[in-house]
């Protein structure tokens, strides 16, 4: 018999991306094999974010467009899966405006994905499947990971936080650690198999341990990790500063594993608009922190995510996240419009921000930050840096790149052969957004 193909569409951030593997291993087993392209597949798949208005819209827009296809091959299933699928509201909309999906599920019950499609198939309507307070810890899949080098793997789910912009707490459910011994196992097998990088993933990874029986914090999980033979380099996201304590500032200074890297949200600049956020720290906290942190790794690289436009924010407190950034000097920055999400107690405040005004500090924001990030980049010129090797540039075969231990993103001329190892290279030419040298 021949073989079904499938494809996977993957919005949001590292945890969906890693999501995606896992159901990419399910299916592989299930005997099904990849195809890029959607006209040729037997089953697509849709995994989603919400945690913005503009990555809920493209959804329904690439969903709309299936609408054909569909048509066109009656035995095409089409599942929709992710963060927007563990919001009521949403599943109806899709139930009613989309009626050629097959199959939706959530965040929590993707290892029940061989079920659903058997279901499917038996009933020949719209399967829903959904755990709407995800508290479970499913531990017996394994990921069929993007690249054969670096790898995500999960330590914690959900979130507790409830920062009053975001919908993540609504569609991941409650915050739960999985256990060490797992986790340390995954890494240990990651490491037979040749992978020398591992980023560990949680929406906030400082309260890593909080949910076990026993004490045991993230920074003793990075000393057990530090200790697997195989494994060059340990990254983390993401790290909520309220939660960053002086144990994990040590582990990150002594561990040699460890990169000199850290996210550390901000958010905004200003107190006032921090307490509305529900952040629980200060701009005087976060600032005190940086130097706390720089004091015991003086060339660790920080990155941040800043949000413009959030409900009542006037000049002054925009003006004082401009001052912030500029104290801070961040490596890099992802920034974001504030954006309305239903179901969060700042979707309900009465005082949002004109669209016209959102835009213009987001670009005096843009205009800020890249002299910096240029700026913190000319350190590195004429300097040696290690790179682990990942893939030839899209833009030029005879070029390939990789990251530094800092997370720097380095262009460099070289054979493909290097994909996968840890190379040095000799910074040449300085970018906002990139180094440019060659091995040495
Ligand atoms: N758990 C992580 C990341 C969560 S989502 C953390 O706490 O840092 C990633 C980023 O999206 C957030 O840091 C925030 O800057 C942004 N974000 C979340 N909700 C948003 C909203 N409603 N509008 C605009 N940006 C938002
Ligand atoms: Fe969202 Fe805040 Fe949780 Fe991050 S810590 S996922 S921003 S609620
Ligand atoms: Fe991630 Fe988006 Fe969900 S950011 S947790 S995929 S809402």
């Amino acid at each position: 018999m021949k073989s079904k193909k499938y494809t996977i569409v993957t919005y949001g951030c590292q945890m969906n991306e890693h999501d995606s593997e896992k159901i990419s291993w399910i299916l592989e087993n299930m005997g099904y094999i990849w195809t890029d392209d959607k006209e040729d597949s037997d089953f697509i798949i849709y995994n989603t974010c919400l945690v913005r208005e503009n990555a809920e819209l493209k959804v329904y827009g690439q969903l709309g467009a299936l609408k054909d296809l569909k048509r066109k091959n009656p035995d095409l299933i089409l599942a929709v899966c992710g963060c927007m699928m563990q919001r009521e509201e949403i599943r109806n909309i899709i139930l009613r405006k989309y009626r050629h999906v097959d199959i939706i599920f959530g965040t929590g019950n993707i290892h029940k994905l061989p079920q659903l499609i058997n279901r499917y198939h038996q009933s020949n309507e719209t399967v829903v499947d959904v755990v709407e307070d995800n508290r479970e810890i499913v531990e017996n899949i394994d990921a069929n990971r993007k690249y054969s080098f670096k790898a995500y793997v999960n330590v914690m789910y959900g979130c507790n936080n409830f920062c009053t912009y975001c919908i993540v707490p609504y569609t991941r459910g409650r915050e739960r650690s999985r256990e060490p011994e797992n986790i340390i196992e995954e890494v240990r097998s990651l490491a037979e198999r040749g992978y020398k990088e591992i980023t560990l993933l949680g929406q906030n990874v400082n309260s890593y341990g909080k949910t076990l029986s026993y004490d045991y914090t993230f920074a003793n999980l990075l000393e057990d990790i530090n200790k697997i033979d195989g494994i060059k380099r340990i990254r983390f996201m993401t790290s909520h500063p309220k939660d960053l304590s002086d144990e994990l500032i040590e582990a990150m200074a002594s561990l040699d594993k460890v990169c000199e890297h850290l996210h550390l949200p901000i958010q905004s600049g200003s107190s006032r608009i921090l307490k509305v956020m529900n952040r629980k720290y200060t701009k005087e906290d976060y600032l005190r922190l940086v130097e706390k942190i720089r004091n015991r790794i003086p060339d660790i690289a920080l990155t941040t995510d800043i949000i413009v436009g959030f409900p009542g924010e006037t000049e002054e407190d925009f003006n004082e996240t401009l001052e912030l950034v500029k104290k801070v000097e961040y490596d890099s920055a992802f920034t974001f419009l504030y954006s309305i999400r239903e179901g969060t107690i700042a979707a309900r405040m009465e005082n949002q921000i004109p669209d016209d005004i959102k835009q213009e500090r987001f670009q005096r924001l843009l205009d800020t930050l890249y002299p910096i990030f240029y700026k913190k980049n000319l350190k590195y010129q004429d300097k040696v840096v290690e790179v682990l090797v990942e893939e030839v540039s899209k833009n030029n075969e005879k070029v390939l790149t990789g990251r530094t231990r800092h997370g720097k993103l380095v262009h460099f001329e070289g054979d493909k052969k290097l994909i996968g190892q840890l190379v040095d290279v000799k910074i040449d030419n300085v970018k906002t957004f990139t180094l440019e040298g060659h091995i040495i």
